[in-house]
């Protein structure tokens, strides 16, 4: 396990006030817990703004029926099979999937993939999961 270092540092009432209800609605069992939580949250968003190597998933939501969909869809998975790991399709219903595309490579490549799965017609929702490899984050 790795030495732990204790730090001291001040913070006004209303701030730490803040800091303990954003814990107890995360779920943390300690502040402490929570502080990590938050600081490696503040490092992966560094990693996704400096342009590394990261990791991530993006969720999209689409009607299956729409015409041209699927092979547009298909199509850019394929220009970026790179950094797309793996991909899950699930059936919601009738007429819309949900697909999740796990993806680790470079942060610009990642991104132009997001905005090619937004700029197909009939994707009714596309979100990215922004996380790390966990290589960079203790
Ligand atoms: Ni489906």
């Amino acid at each position: 396990m790795a030495k732990v270092a204790r730090i001291s540092i001040s913070l006004e009432g209303e701030l730490l006030g803040q800091l303990d209800r954003a814990a107890v609605e995360d779920g943390y069992p300690t502040r402490s817990e929570a502080v990590k939580a938050f600081i490696r949250g503040a490092l992966v968003e560094k990693e996704w703004k400096d342009g590394g190597k990261v990791a991530g998933a993006v969720v999209s939501v689409y009607d299956h029926h729409r015409r041209n969909l699927v092979g547009r869809l298909v199509g850019i998975q394929h220009d970026f099979g790179d950094v797309i790991i793996s991909t899950q399709h699930v059936h919601l219903d009738h007429h819309n999937c949900l697909e999740i595309a796990v993806v680790r490579g470079d942060v610009r490549r990642i991104r132009r993939l997001v905005a090619g799965l937004r700029s197909i017609k009939g994707i009714k929702h596309s979100a990215l999961v922004a996380t790390t490899t966990g290589s960079g984050i203790a």
